[in-house]
């Protein structure tokens, strides 16, 4: 008789879930590459190339990672990209030659769920064609990263989609493409007025050559993933965009088309709950956004350009300038409550560094009646009467944080700060990053990841 792999995984609990609490761009693959150091796998299940995971490694190479897993850089880890991810074939051979020319050795190391959808050339197609048609319309895009995400959920959840495992017969592939290609050249044409066409034949030698380049990294990553965990294996599972641009419980419909929440961690990697033991989540020490939708502290002053320009904020994947504003802790304290979150990563403090007042929103204010709102709503019509409400704080130097090791050994404006966030987020601050550098991080757990 087979092992039991399943009931014994349940019982573990080595499995931390690391999400983004804000609208994305966390700073989450710094975290994960940190944390890395001291795990067996690191496992992406939701989203696609739409993510920008960026990593500074300490000899000063800095990588944008959008599919691999990452915890790449370091050789002990094995990195799973699971059912729940939408692969562009395209952009992941690029990504894989790109980390082996830095001397990283992927084969082996890398694993991809036979189980994933792949992103089709008609899913960018469709993509930028309906962004641009709402544009023009009535100015109502989503402002998505353009990478065919929504339409390949889409496919996928219209159980038209095309998986990596259709690659292995062609007959049906050819077959399935014939009928999605179809379809799709008469929703370009007919709909979009499109004159760009998609060829069955182009598609189909461009996908066979692809299966062939992706082929040693395929298997059943929910078999693999359950084998570890019952192994006493420790799993970061990676989210990418964030909570507040999940699919149900973000500021619907300018949200991403997966689940980037807790829960899709278990649905993206065919893990049981009861094998997560903890959820981390990432947060930025102000907000950022880009694309279009509700932001409720967004700053459109000399302030929020101020923070674009020294935190760097232009998307990772896009190069689009991120909006940009104050600490939202009223949305933050909801997206810990939908994800269960135990502790914070509080990343890019040192951006705020240098400016006279600093803001934090602990509550909003209902415009229309002047009501005080403790909790946050993604009902687009309640957003649109609200308005923040702030805590000021005195500001710290520019060079306040540096050489900092630990958060006792922050000035007290910044400590007032941190303390501040902490109580109105209600849960504990467990790392504070104060640069991008692995170095430049409080309160990183020293001792092999602990497994609460
Ligand atoms: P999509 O995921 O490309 O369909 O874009 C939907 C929305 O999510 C847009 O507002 C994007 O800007 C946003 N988005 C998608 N991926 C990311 C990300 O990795 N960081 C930040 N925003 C993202």
């Amino acid at each position: 008789m087979s092992k039991p792999i399943l009931s014994q995984s349940a019982d573990l609990k080595n499995c931390t879930v690391v999400l983004g609490t804000q609208w994305g761009d966390e700073g989450k693959g710094k975290i994960v590459d940190l944390l890395a150091a001291n795990v067996d796998i690191v496992a992406r299940y939701q989203g696609g190339a739409n993510a920008g995971h960026t990593i500074q490694l300490p000899d000063g190479r800095s990588f944008v990672l959008h599919l691999i897993p990452s915890g790449i850089f370091h050789e002990h880890v094995a990195c799973v990209i699971g059912n729940g991810v939408v692969i562009d074939p395209v952009a992941l051979i690029e990504e894989i030659r790109m980390v082996e020319r830095e001397g990283v050795r992927v084969q082996g190391r890398l694993f991809i769920s036979h189980n994933a959808h792949l992103i089709m050339p008609y899913h960018k197609m469709l993509d930028q064609a309906s962004e641009q048609r709402m544009m023009a319309k009535d100015g109502s895009a989503v402002g998505t990263t353009g990478r065919g995400i929504g339409p390949a959920y889409e496919d996928k959840f219209a159980r038209k989609g095309i998986r990596i495992v259709d690659l292995l017969d062609r007959e049906s592939l050819r077959e399935k493409l014939r009928r999605n290609i179809d379809e799709k050249n008469e929703l370009l044409e007919k709909f979009y007025g499109s004159h760009e066409h998609c060829d069955v034949e182009k598609i189909i030698a461009e996908y066979e050559s692809f299966d062939r380049q992706i082929d040693p990294y395929i298997t059943d990553t929910a078999l693999m993933l359950n084998r570890e965990i019952a192994g006493g294996k420790s799993l970061l599972l990676e989210g990418a965009q964030a909570a507040l641009l999940d699919i149900d419980f973000g500021t619907y419909p300018f949200v991403t088309s997966s689940n980037p929440t807790a829960g899709g961690a278990c649905t993206g990697l065919g893990i049981p709950p009861m094998a997560i033991g903890r959820v981390l989540g990432v947060a930025k020490a102000y907000a950022t956004r880009v694309g279009n939708g509700p932001f409720p502290t967004e700053l459109t002053d000399e302030t929020g350009e101020r923070i674009r320009t020294v935190g760097h904020e232009y998307g990772a994947t896009t190069g689009r300038p991120r909006r940009c504003g104050w600490f939202d802790a009223v949305a933050v304290r909801y997206t810990n409550m939908i994800n269960g979150v135990s502790s914070l990563a509080l990343t890019k403090l040192d951006v705020l560094s240098g400016l006279t007042e600093v803001k934090l929103c602990t509550r909003y204010e209902r415009i229309s009646t002047g009501r005080a709102i403790e909790n946050f709503t993604n009902d687009l019509r309640q957003l649109a009467d609200i308005r923040p409400i702030y805590e000021s704080f005195e500001g710290w130097p520019e060079d306040a944080l540096e050489g900092a090791t630990s958060r006792e050994e922050l000035p007290r404006a910044v400590q007032r700060y941190l303390d501040a966030l902490e109580r109105e987020v209600t849960c504990p601050l467990e790392i504070i990053s104060i640069g991008a550098g692995r170095e430049e991080t409080l309160g990183v757990p020293l001792e092999p990841f602990e497994i609460r």
